[in-house]
């Protein structure tokens, strides 16, 4: 793999005392990998920016010269890609392509948690509208709607009634990509308290928890939510580090729903986690945290 415009060993940072060699696969960077950067700066561990525009993979005779890359990269077809290719290539990374390649894709997630055993909410899958349509009556309206894949709540849709649903899957099978006809239909999980939890987990721990509170059913805090802290209750850190090992383990950040009846159900798991809105709510250090599990990840070391 040739780094994008960096000498080896560079010259911009400092070599640690312990020798390891980085690699941060990035796209734009964000205050998540300024925090990350930061971080490996302050331990004086050398590192490698990959910028996801530059980076070129020799598939026929790479090599890599990484202990361990960090992905933080912002497209999740090339962070697919790539951590595929350093995997194949015995490079380990944080998180795996395994990881990666399931979380990425909702049903992939869905079925990973259900097989394991972790409580998510009912969902069905179906191609055509038709069978979309039973499939939603079949659960009951409201239901959800998403993409397969994607992130920051877009172009998920809550369908009240059929008149909606109809437009909605029409109009998803003729503007929408090829993707937009899989069709992922989840039942609606009412917020007894306008909220849902935001957990992350690194490696066997739930480290900390954010509440995400907002008068809108979508509660992103890149959509408004109010991040609070949420106490790490024996059950909330069971259920989660269960639905990181069922998607692979490593470092992830897990969305969970609280039902009206006291129930925890397991939403989504994400790999490239973004976290700035919770360390001051929840005062860990969460990207300290991300950089000893991602220097205990290196191999040979
Ligand atoms: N089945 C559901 N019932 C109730 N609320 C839901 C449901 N699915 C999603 N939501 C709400 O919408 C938000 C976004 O949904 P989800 O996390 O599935 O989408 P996303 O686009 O992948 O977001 P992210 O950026 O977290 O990856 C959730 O955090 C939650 O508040
Ligand atoms: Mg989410």
């Amino acid at each position: 793999m040739i780094p994008p415009n960096s000498p080896w060993p560079p010259r911009s940072v400092k070599i640690g005392a312990n020798k390891m060699r980085i690699g941060i696969l990035c796209s734009r960077i964000r205050v998540e990998e300024k925090l990350l950067l930061a971080e490996l700066d302050r331990r004086h561990v050398s590192y490698v920016k990959l910028d996801d525009d530059d980076i070129i993979f020799n598939l026929n005779e790479d090599v890599h010269e990484y202990d361990v890359v960090l992905e933080r990269s912002i497209h999740h077809s090339r962070a697919l890609y790539a951590l595929r290719a350093l995997n194949d290539a015995g490079v380990p990374t944080v998180n795996t392509a395994e990881v990666a390649d399931v979380c990425g894709d909702k049903f992939k997630t869905t079925q990973a948690l259900i097989k394991a055993g972790v409580p998510t909410p009912r969902t069905r899958m179906a191609f055509s509208p038709a069978s979309a349509l039973r499939a939603i009556e079949e659960l009951g309206y409201p239901v959800v709607l998403k993409p397969a894949i994607g992130s920051w709540g877009r172009l998920i849709a809550k369908v009240n009634d059929r008149e909606a649903a109809e437009a909605l899957l029409e109009h998803k099978e003729i503007l929408g990509s090829y993707h937009h006809s899989i069709f992922y239909i989840q039942e609606y999980v009412p917020k007894p308290y306008n909220r849902d939890i935001r957990a992350f987990v690194v490696g066997d721990e739930c480290i900390c928890a954010i509440y995400r509170t907002s008068e809108h059913w979508i509660t992103n805090t890149a959509r408004g939510g109010q991040a609070a802290v949420c106490p790490v209750t024996p059950l909330l850190a069971d259920i989660c580090v269960g639905a990181a090992h069922a998607v692979g383990g490593g470092v992830v950040a897990i969305d969970v729903l609280e039902t009206t009846d006291g129930r925890l159900l397991i939403n989504e798991v994400n790999y490239t986690m973004e976290f700035r809105n919770s360390i001051a709510p929840t005062g860990v250090d969460i990207p300290a945290r991300i950089i000893d599990y991602t220097l205990a990840a290196a191999r040979g070391a």
